[in-house]
């Protein structure tokens, strides 16, 4: 089994090292972890945010495990050479167009949500993301027009697109409470009335599944007023980093979710596939030892589940993760002063309990 493991920027290697910490524990047999540079770190030591190297040693692991991309000072470099293109290379070059992005309440912890808690009690929602089309991929320019320098980005989906990503989305739903919406922006967009056909259509593949659509400005106000409500999302590119990002913001810190994005190679022991936090680099409290290492743990959890065939590892580190919640050792994110290390080691502590 090989992993790539592509630390990153920021809180991005902090975070990283202590889902390491976790993997160590496991002490799993035949494992081979090999680590490259990528995003402005990348950028800074190689002249690119992805190097063909890190790309190659991506591409030949069973899985990678992503920390995170963005650096300020890099935030004048022309776009090729920007970090967050490390991430967008990564997704497109492997051919990983499925994100999943579970977002549910932790308990014990509905105090942190903005919302009211008989609410965040019942958010336990997955957004399935497209991740290789829509807006983030299309033709994109500048060009002069009559009002001065005008910005424009192609928005595109076809079928073929939609039907994989919805296919993903419906075998998710077969797996969770059966209940699929699909979210778009039917009313205004042609893209969307292709993807809402298409959506359509596959229906009747899967008759155990509710299916409904909802327009984005909608899914919304529905998320904030009855998160509840939904089971599985499944969305383009652009309306699921949006949604996923308040999804995360609804459960309380967004230092807690964890991300995959998967495509369909398969290798002998699961998917392949990347996984990464939601949240980004942090570059103001970066290197400070502040950052709160969950969703970097409970990435390793998924990659272990859909990309190394062990089920039983992921449950253990979930476990692992809840029980280390609910003993209040905390970060600053969540109220308390555990520090990144302190809380790798407090959840190594309880997988060795659990054992
Ligand atoms: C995410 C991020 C990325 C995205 C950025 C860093 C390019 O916001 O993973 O949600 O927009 O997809
Ligand atoms: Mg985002």
């Amino acid at each position: 089994m090989k992993i790539a493991i592509l630390p990153g920027d920021g809180i991005g290697p902090e975070v990283t090292r202590e889902a390491l910490k976790v993997l160590d524990a496991l002490a799993l047999p035949q494992l081979t972890l090999f680590e490259g540079d990528v995003g402005g770190i990348a950028y800074k030591r190689q002249g690119h945010p992805l190097p063909a190297e890190t790309l190659e040693m991506a591409r030949a692991a069973d899985a990678v495990l992503f920390g995170a991309v963005g650096d300020p000072e890099c935030d004048t470099l022309p776009r090729e050479h920007r970090p967050e293109q490390a991430i967008l290379g990564l997704r497109s070059e492997l051919g990983l167009f499925a994100n999943l992005r579970p977002a549910a309440g932790f308990p014990g912890l509905e105090d942190l949500s903005p919302l009211k808690p008989e609410l965040a009690r019942g958010i336990d929602l997955l957004v399935v993301r497209e991740l290789n089309g829509d807006v983030y991929f299309g033709d994109k320019g500048e060009r002069d027009s009559a009002g001065g320098r005008e910005g424009w980005d192609d928005m595109s989906y076809n079928e073929a697109e939609v039907r994989r990503i919805a296919h993903s989305a419906f075998r998710a739903a077969q797996k969770r409470r059966k209940k699929l919406t699909s979210v778009d922006k039917a009313n205004v967009l042609e893209t969307s009335r292709i993807w809402r056909e298409t959506v359509i259509e596959l229906a009747g593949e899967y008759p155990d599944v509710e299916l409904d659509h909802m327009y984005v400005d909608n899914a919304a106000m529905q998320l904030v007023r009855s998160p509840g409500q939904f089971d599985v999302i499944v969305t383009g590119n652009l309306f699921g980093d949006i949604l996923s990002d308040q999804a995360s913001a609804c459960v309380g810190s967004i230092g807690l979710l964890a991300s995959a994005s998967l495509g369909e190679r398969t290798t002998e022991f699961g998917t392949f596939g990347l996984y990464e936090p939601i949240h980004g680099s942090a570059p103001d409290i970066a290197g400070q030892g502040k950052a709160n290492p969950v969703a970097s743990i409970l990435s390793l959890a998924m990659l272990l589940r859909h990309s190394l065939g062990r089920d039983a590892d992921a449950n253990r580190i979930e476990r692992a993760v809840a029980a280390s919640l609910s003993s209040e050792v905390r970060g600053a994110d969540l109220g308390g002063n555990a520090g990144t290390q302190e809380i790798g080691d407090a959840i190594v502590r309880q997988l060795q309990a659990i054992a």
